[in-house]
């Protein structure tokens, strides 16, 4: 076979594949945005991902591209990395073209060159051009900006090509940069609802699916599978590891062994990303059998009134921690009626005493990440300079977004209720919140489980859009979809 057979070859296989984008001026228009807010201020380095091995090199996780690579570059492919002179405009991707063994092994993609050209990139250099591009940009004495690494690999490619040792690539990750970053993927545009509103979609048929295969005498992996099947059916995978648990109380147990009984629940916490890399975040509960049992059913309905009042309140201008406290409050007075806590629900609240069955946040931002921009800082992509995280407190240090809500935020709303018999061993024994935790009474229902609902939101102009299709969630129409 000559070269030029390879090169018909390369182009045949290419045109069976897909490289899923957006339209170039999404990220031609992206970057104008950073640029012209960033104004002329060094060099900014953005780093894709590379394939990361599971048990020996050539055994790899499913790649995923890092998330603001591909917000500003799209390529969704392993070993890319761009840098953009903010002094010049001069936009460069670096990646190596593939050899023969990566064709033959894992096939064959466009060249660097034509793949930069699709995100309207005229400029490309190999993947080692970085340490010269770095290095020379150091000499000169010109400023550095990168995001927080969260890949170790990364972190050893920035020590080397920045010279210095892996605590102080601290030195180069660029407040001013991730802020940047923040403010443009913070607002989805229309384009991007509507990846999520697909992603949203995937993730309600997931559900559907779990919530019709469950029955007793299952195990908990039997779920999982479906929660993958409907993924995968959809060319669309898991954006975060399945929560399908019937001990729904671990809030984020990724154990699926248990056998699922009748007279238990089963919360279930999942959610699709699609092939554009947007997510969907969706919990429901529901009973093994088919119907709740009375207990069941009353602290089913607490949550789903704290939901309730949760969502009234979105709207841009109001803090989320605000609308955290508002379902916190319900969550209490609910309680207070089953006989659980007892006590003024507000003045409960104002104590921390409500921790006992809602130890984490309302809710957090979405987007391209499940935790949308995590890597990039909590304190930046959910608080202020003027509402800071509030980080020793007990429940509040886990709510993930507390700042003024606006427009074009796409956000969770998932309160709970979590009876974590250790939790309450502890603080029985501390007489922590004796004035408002009933812990007689909260002593039958140690074996009780958790319950968790979640929605995903779009804050518009006036107030809200719940996210995808309507996924039922009354007591009466998840009883219907199990009948
Ligand atoms: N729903 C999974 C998470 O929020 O981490």
């Amino acid at each position: 076979m000559g070269l030029s057979d390879f090169t018909d070859l390369r182009t045949t296989i290419f045109a069976c594949m897909e490289l899923n984008l957006f339209e170039t001026q999404v990220y031609t228009g992206r970057r104008q945005v950073l640029k012209q807010n960033f104004g002329n201020d060094g060099l900014i380095l953005l780093l894709g991902n590379e394939d990361s091995s599971m048990n020996y090199k050539d055994n790899t996780y499913l790649f995923r591209q890092d998330s603001s690579f591909l917000y500003y570059f799209g390529l969704d492919v392993p070993m890319l990395a761009a840098i953009i002179d903010t002094d010049t405009g001069e936009e460069v991707i670096f990646g190596n073209e593939l050899t023969i063994d990566d064709i033959v092994w894992t096939g064959t993609l466009p060249t660097v060159s034509e793949m930069a050209s699709m995100v309207g990139i005229s400029k490309t250099r190999p993947y080692a051009g970085i340490f010269h591009y770095v290095h020379k940009a150091l000499t000169e004495g010109r400023k550095i900006h990168i995001l927080p690494p969260y890949r170790p690999e990364n972190k050893i490619k920035l020590a080397a090509w920045l010279n210095c040792s892996w605590d102080d690539i601290q030195d180069y990750v660029s407040k001013k940069l991730i802020m940047q970053v923040i403010s443009q993927r913070v607002i989805k545009t229309p384009l991007e609802v509507a990846e999520m509103e697909k992603a949203v979609n995937i993730s309600i048929d997931m559900m559907l699916s779990v919530i019709k295969h469950t029955r007793p005498g299952i195990k908990e992996y039997e779920l999982v599978a479906k929660a993958h099947e409907v993924a995968a059916a959809n060319n669309a995978r898991l954006g975060y590891p399945a929560i399908i648990t019937t001990h729904g109380q671990t809030l984020h147990t990724h154990y699926y062994g248990n056998t699922l009984q009748e007279g238990r629940m089963v919360l279930s916490d999942i959610g699709a990303e699609n092939n554009m890399h947007y997510g969907g975040d969706l919990t429901r509960t529901f009973p093994v059998g088919k119907q709740f049992t009375e207990r069941q059913k009353e602290l089913y309905n607490v949550v789903l009134t704290a939901m309730d009042h949760a969502i009234g309140l979105l709207k841009p201008g109001t803090r989320y921690r605000d609308i955290h406290l508002a379902a916190c409050t319900k969550l209490a007075e609910g309680l207070k009626a089953a006989g659980l806590m007892k006590g003024d629900p507000a003045e409960a609240v104002e104590a921390g005493a409500h921790t006992m069955f809602f130890q984490c946040g309302l809710g957090h931002m979405l987007g391209m990440d499940t935790h949308d921009m995590e890597d990039l800082g909590e304190p930046y992509v959910g608080y202020t300079e003027t509402l800071k995280k509030e980080s020793s407190i007990f429940g509040l240090k886990s709510l993930r977004l507390g700042r003024e809500l606006q427009a074009g935020f796409v956000l969770t709303v998932e309160p709970g209720i979590y009876i974590i018999p250790e939790l309450i061993d502890r603080w029985q024994a501390e007489k922590k919140y004796a004035d408002f935790i009933n812990y007689n009474k909260l002593n039958t229902y140690r074996d009780f489980g958790g319950i968790r609902i979640e929605d995903n939101f779009l804050i518009t102009g006036t107030g809200y859009q719940l996210l995808g299709k309507y996924l039922p969630k009354s007591l009466e129409e998840i009883e219907n979809l199990k009948n």
